[in-house]
This record gives C-alpha cells, sequence and structure tokens, in this order.
C-alpha cells in the first residue's frame, strides 16, 4: 500500500518538495499550475505596494465564485414559476445553502470593485505601456466581462430588485440609437424581462461570460509572463536586486507562498462577511408592482444618474466613449518616463486626468445609490 502511495505521488508531483534554488525553479518548470509563474522574479515586483495585491485577489475571487456558483447550479432552476423558490430552499432546506450564496453574492460586489482596483493601480504605475499595449486592452475587456457576469447574476434570484433592476439596465442598453432596441430584444428575448430573459441570463452567466472570462484571464497572466513580468521602476535598479547581489529571485517560494497567504486572507474575509451578513431577497418579482425609484445594480447607478440628465450622452455615450478611450490610452500615452512608479511628475497629466474620472464616476455612484429618491429626486440626506 505504501509503494502504491508512494507511486501515485511520483507520478503527480515529478520533482520533490524543492530543497535548493535549482530544484525550486525545476518545481515551478515542471507543474501546471506553477508553470503560470515565471520560474524566477525581480524582488522589485513581490513587494506589495507593486501591486497591492490586487491581480492575486482578483483571480482568488474568481476562483471562489466558481466554486461556489457550480454549487448553487445543483440546486437552481432558472424558470419564473420556481427560481425564487430555489432562493428559499437555499436559505432553508440545502446544506451550507446560506453561506454558499452569501460567498457568491458578496464575492461578486467585491470582484467588480477589486477588478477596478487592480486597473487603477496598474493605470497609476503606467502599467499598460509598451510591451503591454495588448493585456492592457485584455484587461479592459475583463473588466466589462466582470460586469457584464455580476448584472446578468442580479437577476437570478427573480425578486423585486432583482426584477427590477435588470429592467433599468435593459431600458438604458435600449437607448443606443439604431442597436438599442435590437440589443434589447436580443439581450431580453422579449420586449420586458420575463421567462425567455430569465433562461438567457442564466446560460450567459453560468456559461458564456465564464469561459470568456477563463480564456481572457489565462491569456492575461501569460501576457504578465511574456511581457517580462510586471512593471518596475527603471529609475531605480537597486531596488531590483537583493540584499545578496542577486537580481532574479525563485518564484518558489517567494512569489507562490506570498499569493498563498493572499488566499488565505481573501477567503477568511470572504468568510466572515458571508458569517455575518446575509444576501438579501426581496420578495417575488412582481411586473406589475414598480419599485419607485427603481435602480440598476449600483455599479451601474452611476450611469443610471448620467443617464437620468441625457439617455443618449449620459447612458450611451459617456460609458461607450470611456470604454473606448481606456482602449485607446496605451497607443496614445507611449513615453516610458515615470513607469513603474506610482505619481511621477513626468506622468502628472495623465494620473489626474485618470484620478478624475475615477472620482467622477465614483461620485455620480455614490448620488445615484445614496441621495436619489423617489421619482430619482434629489435627496439631501442618504436614502
Ligand atoms: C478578472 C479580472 C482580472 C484578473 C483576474 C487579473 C489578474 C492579474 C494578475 C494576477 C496580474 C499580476 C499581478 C498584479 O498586477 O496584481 C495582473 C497584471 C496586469 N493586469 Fe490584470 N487582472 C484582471 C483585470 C484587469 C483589468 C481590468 C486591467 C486593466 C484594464 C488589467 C490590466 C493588467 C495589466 C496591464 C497587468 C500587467 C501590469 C504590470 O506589468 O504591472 N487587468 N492582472
Amino acid at each position: 500500500m505504501r509503494e502504491l502511495v508512494k507511486h501515485v505521488r511520483a507520478s503527480l508531483f515529478r520533482v520533490g518538495w524543492p530543497k535548493d534554488e535549482r530544484a525550486a525553479v525545476k518545481a515551478m518548470v515542471s507543474s501546471i499550475t506553477l508553470h503560470i509563474h515565471s520560474p524566477k522574479v525581480r524582488p522589485a515586483s513581490l513587494r506589495f505596494r507593486a501591486t497591492w495585491a490586487l491581480g492575486v485577489i482578483a483571480v482568488v475571487l474568481a476562483g471562489m465564485l466558481t466554486a461556489t456558483g457550480v454549487y448553487l447550479m445543483f440546486y437552481y432552476y432558472p424558470h419564473p414559476d420556481v427560481a425564487w423558490r430555489s432562493m428559499k430552499d437555499l436559505a432553508f432546506v440545502v446544506p451550507f445553502g446560506v453561506i454558499t450564496r452569501n460567498l457568491h453574492r458578496w464575492g461578486a460586489h467585491a470582484m467588480v470593485a477589486i477588478v477596478t482596483l487592480h486597473m487603477l493601480r496598474v493605470f497609476l504605475s503606467g502599467g499598460y505601456k509598451p510591451p503591454r499595449e495588448a493585456n492592457w486592452v485584455a484587461g479592459v475587456g475583463l473588466w466589462v466581462l466582470t460586469l457584464a457576469l455580476s448584472f446578468t447574476g442580479y437577476l437570478l434570484p427573480w425578486d423585486q430588485l432583482a426584477y427590477w433592476a435588470v429592467t433599468v439596465g435593459a431600458n438604458m442598453a435600449g437607448a443606443i440609437p439604431w442597436l438599442g432596441q435590437p440589443l434589447r430584444v436580443l439581450l431580453l428575448g422579449d420586449m420586458t424581462v420575463g421567462e425567455a430573459a430569465l433562461l438567457r441570463f442564466y446560460v450567459l452567466h453560468c456559461v458564456l461570460l465564464p469561459l470568456l472570462l477563463f480564456g481572457i484571464v489565462g491569456f492575461h497572466l501569460f501576457r504578465v509572463r511574456k511581457d517580462g513580468g510586471l512593471v518596475t521602476s527603471e529609475h531605480d535598479p537597486a531596488s531590483d536586486r537583493t540584499k545578496e547581489g542577486h537580481r532574479l529571485l525563485p518564484s518558489w517560494p517567494h512569489l507562490v507562498y506570498r499569493e498563498l497567504i493572499v488566499g488565505l486572507l481573501t477567503t477568511a474575509v470572504l468568510l466572515l462577511l458571508a458569517l455575518v451578513a446575509n444576501a438579501p431577497l426581496e420578495p417575488l418579482a412582481d411586473p406589475s408592482r414598480t419599485p419607485n425609484p427603481a435602480k440598476a445594480p449600483w455599479y451601474f447607478l452611476g450611469i443610471q444618474e448620467l443617464a437620468h440628465w441625457s439617455a443618449f450622452w449620459g447612458g450611451v455615450f459617456v460609458p461607450a466613449i470611456t470604454v473606448l478611450g481606456l482602449c485607446a490610452v496605451p497607443f496614445f500615452d507611449r513615453h516610458m518616463d515615470g513607469v513603474g512608479r506610482y505619481f511621477p511628475r513626468e506622468r502628472r497629466v495623465a494620473s489626474g486626468l485618470f484620478l478624475a474620472l475615477m472620482t467622477f464616476f465614483a461620485v455620480v455612484t455614490v448620488i445615484g445609490t445614496l441621495f436619489r429618491g423617489p421619482a430619482w429626486a434629489l435627496m439631501w440626506w442618504p436614502n
């Protein structure tokens, strides 16, 4: 038996526990999971402030959302007659149903926030400059996909919140000139949110969008490696050396251990949140009872706020130009001065403009979320 266990282990782990640098590099290269990393990394890219661990947290959240999502799929049925009841079953009947749903819901909100912050950190450090242009554009795709995944998942509980948030979101898409109405019908499968929309959102949320996300995340991580690791400052070459003067450190254990710690901490924080706060479930969706005001999911409330001023300029033009502008940035801003540092003098204008854009969206999102009451009237006190 012992021999058999040894045999199975040897077939899976070809290199034993690495005891020196050579073995560590061999372990990184021979394992499919570890091979995502390059065998060695620059010491400067291991510092917390190089990434604030945001990319790794996003990967951990994506994994956790997939695992909890698969569990939820066993008990969920995408039909208006039973979808809401499945949520009740999860709350009262299914083993670990409450915690799994809580983890999935809070993890999805966290994912939107973390991916946005990751984009901010990459921009501020100039991580989109050559040769990382393609990876930045892939990142913008991941940001849009994250929002789309969260939006399609929003409808699935089929409660009042879900129904009306998605109705508002779909109406916003309908404001796009010429394309809007066909797009809305394509998305909903009908003129209003109903049985067809629920099935479409379910397939998008559980199959199509996750497949796309994992494909692009694979490309994204591959590019991080092929573009020479993370961007670090050219002005501080000494910071790229260890005390012993080595230029590179083996990823095992230096990077992999850090990632494990980030993974454990992320899981612990999310578990704690899932234990103390339950994901909301409002009464069953009722198409005849419109809440006042009907609000989109929080990450679209900035756009809803802008759309209130002008359906086309606020609801369509600003979001479209923002996404296109983000994709175009690396092809216009190409000089390499100040890259790898936060707020360097050479990148004052770029950093200032990007922060202004993010602050603008944050402010309109807060107004839409907290300071809009019935009939979208402005409230002077948080709603
Ligand atoms: C599902 C979403 C995402 C995941 C899982 C993810 C994951 C990662 C990871 C693990 C890294 C390396 C470590 C780090 O920088 O923290 C990274 C780097 C990078 N990410 Fe992302 N990312 C995502 C979204 C984005 C977005 C929205 C953008 C920008 C629009 C972006 C652009 C980049 C770039 C350009 C790099 C290389 C940066 C550098 O060299 O410093 N990523 N990403």
